[in-house]
Parts: structure tokens; C-alpha cells; sequence
């Protein structure tokens, strides 16, 4: 069967770096076996040729596969453009006759690619149904919902509820793009394709975990967006609480949609609730200095560019283990890792007690310098029985010749397939607001824990250090050598 992705929003940013890019260096793969027909829809006027141009330019610059003429001649012919307003009826009437002659009346699977603003995603939705653009009696009808799912609790039960008016929920596909990342899907095969480490991936062994997201970029042309969201909103409901289930999560009896989503929604029921003097016990905030002054962002503003939480999970496995995630903008380097911290030996032997805490760490570096390092103790050579800690080293770039798959490229071709296994259920992203929700209402009340400035170029505010040495704890700060080209 052949296929059609319709990508709405198709003059913005996400189309021209992250998806027609993606899409084409799959067609470059040969990933996709059947004849892909592409078209973009958004309100402004422009021939297919002039759409294909321009995107010429931006994909030979941004795919990951090599670009060339004669492939791009050959993909492109299949892209089209079509305008159309979200807001208009008869112009979802006119893309559905359109898209009936460009698949020439054949069975062809169709991916609504929702790439607007989150505001038009309701809009669209009832549209595409209104048309009969969602009946998949003939072949699949699926919709891809870029992020923001909501801004909480309330907004994301309700869009939840208005999608599923058009869309079954294994029609619907929610992105989160950290799940198309090679390194976190390499987190499934560390963790269920070895023995290893399972034994060990528990509350006896494991002192605690910390999930860091760090950016070195400023909010700067986001500003008028990001003082609404917030770090929480952005980055803590999606991308690290992803990172934690699959962290965190139970083995599924199969590699399967349902069942693997299944278990990542068990971690997310037994996150303990925050309250009372939890928020200022078990949070950190932070705001970098010059935030005040981005475009957008006014001038008296409290919301958070950095934010530490502390979580558990009540069950079997992780009673009490800390989970700590963090991230920040402004940081001192780009890098997102996790860090699986094993607990001190039970006795001391070699005088390591000075040290806080000992090195056996296991550390997956999910980006940019992918990989994963086991530290350990050794032997200080040719002293007394003094210990330091070495690595042992496995570069994912050296395996994939620097050239790892982007994220969209995974995920895109999973919604053509049919595969859901990366892509958030409802119930996922509710009970995932459901955790975040109390904790920003309660930063946003008299009571709210102090929101610590910070410089830039560092590791957020030096309070965060402070209150992770009060745990006798210390965060892995560490910003790795990249080693691709
Ligand atoms: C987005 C956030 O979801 O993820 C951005 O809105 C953030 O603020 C980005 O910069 C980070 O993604 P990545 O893939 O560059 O780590």
C-alpha cells in the first residue's frame, strides 16, 4: 500500500530542519518499501515547485543522509503543497478531493502530521473528521500530535477527549521526540537484551539516579513562549519523566506497543505525590541571570529556566531510591545523561571514605557524545592499595560512523508502520501532568520554595551543589568529549 503523510503547519521550522529532512534520507534508505507521497498544508500560497525549492535547500543542509540531486529529483516529485486555513471547512473538502487525485482513487495509508500551533490541534481534528479525512475503512488514517499535549491536567483530558470524538486511541500518535533518540531507545536493549545489569537495577544495589538535561542555549527568541510554559512544562512533563519510566520501568512480556506502555505508565502510578513541605524539600528552582531581559519575557517574572526534582517511586523495586531530574537553559554545556549511582561498598578497605560518593557509576549519555561508561574502581598503580576511578568506554558514534539517525526519522516511519511503541498513550500523558501539575501550582504560591538566580555557563544555581552535598550526594557534572565529525 502506498502512503500519504500530510503535514499541517507546513511553512514552519519543524517541517523544513526536522521532517521533509527525515524524510528523505529514509527515502534515501529505502526504509519505506512502498511509493511515499508527501504534502504540506498551510495558508500561504505557493506552487509545488516553489515549495520544493525552497526545500531543497533546507534539506540538503539538515538530512543526516548524503543529499544529492538525483535522489532529491526523484523524492521530490511525490511532495506537494496544498493551502488550506485549520480554520476553514471547505478547504478540508478541497484537500480531501486533492489528495483522492494524487493517490488516484488507490487504497493509500494516510498520516496527519499535526505540526501547528497547539491551539489549531482541537480545530484541526474535528476538521479532518468533519471531512471524512479520519475513516480508515479502506486503509489507516492516523494523526501525529507534536507537543505541547496540553498545558496541564485539565487542557490535555479535554484535547484528550476532543481527539478521541475523530481518532481511535491506536489511531493516535503523540510525539515526544527524546523517544526517536537512538540512545534512549538503546536504554530498552541495555537493559532487557542483557542479563547483567537486571540484577542489580534495584533498590539493593542502586543508591540513586539522576537524569540531567542540560542546555547550553538561552531561551532568546523563545521568549514570549517559554514565560508561559516554563522549564516544567517544557521539558519535565515530556522528555524527562520519559526518561525516567524507561529507566525505571519493569520488563514488558513483549516488545509491544500496549505492553511496553503499559509499563511505563505502572512508573508513572507510583510516583509518590508531593505535598506540603515536600515542594520546598524536594525541589530546586532557578532562573539565569539576563532571563529578565530576553524579548518576550516580562521584566518581573518568576518562571523557572532550571528546576531540580526529587522523586520516588513507591513499588518494589525502587522504595526510596531518588530519582533526581534536572535541567536548565544556560547551562555549561549540551548534554543529556543519566546516571545510575550504585550504592558505597558495605565495608571500607582502602581508605575510600573521604571520597562522596564512590565511582561505581553506570552512565548512559544519551547526547551529543552518545555512549555509555561504567566507572569503577582500580588500583592506583605502583602505590599502596589507594583506589581512583576508571571508565570503561563504549562510543555509539564509533558503531553508527558518527552519523546517527535523527529522532524524526524513527518516528516517523514507526506512525507509517503502525508502531506506537514510541509515541505517548493518553493515559501517559495525563498521569504525567498529574505529577507536575502540584508542583508548579505550588511555585506559584506565596509558599513557593526561593527561585535562585544563576549564571550562565555553569551548572545552574550553586544552591542546587549545596543541597545535594546536604544529602551527602554531588551531582555528576560533567560535560563530555564529543567525538563525531
Ligand atoms: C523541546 C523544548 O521540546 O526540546 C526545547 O521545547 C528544548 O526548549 C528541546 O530546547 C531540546 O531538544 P533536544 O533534542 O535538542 O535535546
Amino acid at each position: 500500500m502506498a502512503y500519504t503523510v500530510v503535514i499541517f503547519g507546513a511553512s514552519g521550522d519543524l517541517t523544513s530542519r526536522k521532517l521533509i529532512p527525515a524524510l528523505y534520507s529514509q527515502f534515501k534508505k529505502n526504509t519505506l518499501k512502498e511509493k511515499l507521497q508527501i504534502v504540506g498544508v498551510s495558508r500561504s500560497q505557493f506552487e509545488h515547485d516553489q515549495w520544493r525549492n525552497a526545500l531543497r535547500e533546507t534539506t540538503a543542509k539538515f538530512a543526516n543522509e548524503h543529499f544529492d540531486d538525483e535522489s532529491w529529483a526523484e523524492f521530490s516529485q511525490n511532495v506537494y503543497y496544498h493551502a488550506g486555513d485549520i480554520k476553514e471547512t471547505q478547504d478540508f473538502h478541497e484537500l480531501a478531493v486533492f489528495l483522492e487525485k494524487i493517490e488516484e482513487g488507490k487504497p493509500c495509508g494516510r498520516v496527519y502530521y499535526l505540526s501547528t500551533m497547539p491551539q489549531l490541534y482541537e480545530v484541526a481534528i474535528q476538521q479532518l473528521g468533519a471531512a471524512g479525512l479520519a475513516d480508515d475503512s479502506v486503509a489507516f488514517r492516523r494523526v501525529i500530535i507534536e507537543k505541547p499535549f496540553g498545558t496541564d491536567l485539565k487542557s490535555a483530558q479535554a484535547l484528550n477527549e476532543s481527539i478521541h470524538k475523530v481518532f481511535r486511541e491506536d489511531q493516535i500518535y503523540r510525539i515526544d521526540h527524546y523517544l526517536g533518540k537512538e540512545t534512549v531507545q538503546n536504554i530498552f536493549a541495555l537493559r532487557f537484551a542483557n542479563s547483567i545489569f537486571e540484577p542489580i537495577w534495584n533498590r539493593n544495589y542502586v543508591d540513586h539516579i539522576q537524569i540531567t538535561v542540560a542546555e547550553s542555549v538561552v531561551v532568546g527568541r523563545r521568549g514570549g513562549y517559554y514565560d508561559e510554559a516554563g522549564i516544567l512544562r517544557d521539558m519535565f512533563q515530556n522528555h524527562l519523566l520519559q526518561l525516567m519510566m524507561i529507566t525505571a520501568m519493569e520488563p514488558p512480556a513483549r516488545y509491544d506497543a500496549a505492553l511496553v506502555r503499559d509499563e511505563k505508565v505502572k512508573v508513572l502510578h507510583s510516583v509518590r505525590k508531593m505535598s506540603g513541605g515536600d515542594f520546598a524539600a524536594n525541589t530546586v528552582r532557578g532562573q539565569y541571570l539576563g532571563y529578565l531581559d530576553e524579548e518576550g519575557v516580562p521584566p518581573n517574572s518568576v518562571t523557572e529556566t532550571y528546576a531540580v526534582l526529587k522523586l520516588f517511586c513507591d513499588n518494589w523495586r525502587w522504595k526510596d531510591v531518588p530519582f533526581y531530574l534536572r535541567s536548565g537553559k544556560g547551562m555549561s554545556c549540551r548534554t543529556t545523561q543519566i546516571v545510575i549511582q550504585f550504592r558505597q561498598v558495605p565495608h571500607i578497605l582502602f581508605g575510600q571514605k573521604t571520597r562522596m560518593p564512590l565511582g561505581n557509576r553506570l552512565v548512559i549519555q544519551v547526547q551529543p557524545a552518545e555512549g555509555i561508561q561504567l566507572h569503577f574502581e582500580t588500583k592506583v598503580p605502583d602505590s599502596e592499595m589507594k583506589t581512583r576511578t576508571s571508565t570503561l568506554d563504549f562510543d555509539f558514534n564509533a558503531m553508527t560512523h558518527g552519523s546517527i539517525p535523527d529522532a524524526y526519522q524513527r518516528l516517523l516511519v514507526d506512525s507509517i508502520v503502525g508502531d506506537a511503541s514510541l509515541f505517548a498513550r493518553s493515559d501517559e500523558v495525563e498521569l504525567a501532568w498529574s505529577i507536575i501539575d502540584p508542583i508548579i501550582a505550588a511555585w506559584r504560591s506565596p509558599a513557593a520554595p526561593t527561585l535562585y538566580p544563576y549564571e550562565t555557563d555553569y551548572w545552574g544555581p550553586t544552591e542546587a551543589t549545596q543541597w545535594m552535598a546536604d544529602q551527602h550526594r554531588e551531582w555528576f557534572d560533567f560535560c563530555p568529549v564529543i567525538t563525531k565529525e
